[in-house]
């Protein structure tokens, strides 16, 4: 790692994991094991001096020869979850940090910004289709991916490529990345994140009913009675992406410990066909979020996404804290990043419950 990895980046990687500020002594000693190599005292104090001098470095001086990362979050386990928007939260994690990504992004663009959740929130709907109930229970509401116009379209493609580009900054080499995403806009979100660099490796198929699709059409449903506008969706592709690795396979597992996916057990690879059920009630009494993921897939998925088990999961859209909650449930360290203040708050509430649950 040593060639990869600048004096400032490392630095930066060394205060950023820490739990508490740094003596300049004790930043010098975790920035030589992470390098494999000595440093000079002085090239590290003129690092601490400069970043800590400059106006868009984290690194902070807090009192003479302490230096700290500053940026806040919400700690839970090992892990941590930031509250603020991902494009301005990921500029600021150090560079080659995060081994992973398990995300469920929004796709509607619009259907988490303020405007909408308040009329969710008032159950009116908005921009989301409120689908009847089924068999007496309440179904949540769902986004509307059909009414995306071209122009929508290719917004999302824009999202999705600066989303990719920050993402390539702070993944290590080899580093898997799985998107949740839907028929409809899988290949959308792959050909933005190939532009920013990253290399399509498939897609995980979750085998679950959903409540898309299979409707009549809307406003003649007595008139094409034996019509449905949409197949009645009963999957839903997770895009596999990976940033190029660095060699062979098994040299970026030595030097990343990323650049595969854990097995199951000695007989059993990861396969990319789960069956998985909606999320249990259960779960969702516990947070209550219009996209909560149930938490037996996503231990499935997270706990492969690292193929030695060792390193950081990121979520950039963390929702209830799904992700975080199975990462945590794996003895896994995870980031996470939620932009909306009521979503974060439940987060910081729902994870430590959802990680203890039983699947
Ligand atoms: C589809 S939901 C994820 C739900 C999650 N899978 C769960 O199980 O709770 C997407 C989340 O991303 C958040 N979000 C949307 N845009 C964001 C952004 N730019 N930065 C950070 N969070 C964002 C939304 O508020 C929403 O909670």
């Amino acid at each position: 790692m040593s060639d990869a990895i600048s004096i400032k980046e490392a630095v930066r990687l060394v205060l950023w994991g820490s739990e508490k500020p740094l003596r300049r002594s004790e930043v010098q000693q975790q920035v030589e094991a992470l390098l494999g190599h000595t440093v000079s005292s002085s090239s590290i104090t003129s690092s601490l001096r400069l970043q800590s001098q400059s106006d868009r470095s984290p690194v902070v001086n807090i009192e003479r020869g302490i230096y700290a990362y500053d940026l806040d979050f919400h700690p839970f386990g090992k892990s941590r979850l930031y509250h603020g928007d991902s494009l301005e939260i990921l500029p600021q994690l150090p560079a080659n940090s995060i081994h992973a990504v398990v995300t469920d992004p929004p796709y509607g663009l619009v259907e988490y910004e303020g405007k909408e959740l308040s009329k969710l929130r008032g159950g009116r709907g908005g921009v989301w289709r409120i689908p009847p109930s089924y068999d007496g229970c309440q179904r949540s509401p769902l986004p509307r991916f059909t009414t995306l116009t071209d122009t929508e379209l290719r917004q999302m493609a824009r999202f999705f490529e600066q989303l990719g580009r920050e993402l390539m900054r702070v993944l290590v080499p080899g580093a898997n990345v799985l998107v949740a995403s839907n028929p409809l806009v899988c290949h959308v979100v792959t050909t933005a994140m190939v532009s920013a660099g990253f290399e399509a490796r498939g897609q995980v198929i979750r085998l679950v009913q959903t409540m898309r699709g299979g409707d009549r059409p809307k406003g003649s449903e007595d008139e094409f009675n034996e019509v449905s506008a949409m197949a009645r969706s009963q999957w839903e592709p997770w895009v596999m992406l990976r940033k190029p690795l660095d060699g062979t396979t098994a040299n970026n597992l030595r030097t990343w410990k990323t650049g595969g996916w854990r097995r199951i057990s000695d007989e059993r690879p990861f396969g990319d066909v789960i069956k998985s059920s909606p999320t249990r009630p259960e779960e969702r009494r516990i947070a209550p979020h219009p996209s909560l993921k149930p938490q037996r897939f996503m231990r499935e998925v997270v706990r492969a996404s690292l193929p030695l088990g060792e390193g950081i999961v990121l979520d950039p859209f963390a929702g209830s804290g799904s992700t975080l909650a199975a990462a945590e449930s794996l003895g896994y360290r995870a980031v996470g990043i939620e932009r909306d203040d009521d979503y974060f708050n439940l987060a910081c509430e729902a994870m430590p419950q959802l990680r203890d649950l039983e699947v």
